[in-house]
């Protein structure tokens, strides 16, 4: 049977998202006034979302990024998540913000926050964008987060569907899911 072709419905405007990335800079420039903060950036996903977070901050910022895949089949996470780019330095009695675009099954935060800890930071909160928390397997709070939505396959701003749609300014259902 031939497949309809994906249409994209906007979950969340250009607009929405800038005010609740604003809300969140101002809430972790406040959470830590006078302090330098570490953002780390989980590579492709929250490049974007990370980028304008940290535009939003009234305090001093650095960057690193790392790399993290989970294995299964498709759109399905499995609980096996490996490293795929490590942090460029350590980030020992550092404050470090973790950056992440969406919090759905748990194990990629859960996974990356462990490895976070190994390294001694002074302080570790999670910043996700969205969170799924119908999807949770593996139980997870983010600190600062700014939607959290149904159990749909979203894309842009930084999400992607077999690596399409990261560009997307707006923040949208895709449906029905591309083979
Ligand atoms: P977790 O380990 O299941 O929490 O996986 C989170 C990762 O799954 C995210 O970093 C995304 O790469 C991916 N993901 C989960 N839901 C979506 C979605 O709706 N759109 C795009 N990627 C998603
Ligand atoms: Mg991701």
């Amino acid at each position: 049977m031939k497949s309809s072709k994906p249409q994209l419905q906007v979950l969340f405007s250009r607009a929405q998202i800038a005010e609740r990335v604003a809300a969140l800079g101002a809430a972790i420039s406040r959470d830590f006034a006078g302090q330098h903060v570490v953002l780390i950036g989980v590579l492709k996903g929250a490049a974007i979302f990370m980028s304008d977070l940290a535009r939003a901050l009234t305090i001093d910022a650095s960057f690193d990024f790392v790399g993290a895949a989970s294995y299964g089949k498709g759109s399905k996470s499995s609980g096996e998540v490996q490293l795929t780019k490590d942090l460029d330095r350590s980030v020992s009695g550092e404050n470090v913000i973790l950056v992440e675009d969406i919090l759905d099954t748990g194990f990629t935060l859960s996974f990356l926050r462990r490895m976070v800890l190994l390294h001694e930071p002074k302080t570790l909160r999670v910043a996700a964008l969205l969170d799924k928390p119908s999807r949770r397997i593996e139980p997870f709070t983010a600190d600062y987060l700014g939607f959290t939505i149904e159990d749909r396959f979203v894309v842009g701003y930084g999400l992607d569907h077999n690596e399409r749609y990261r560009n997307l300014p707006d923040i949208c259902i895709i449906d029905p899911m591309p083979e």
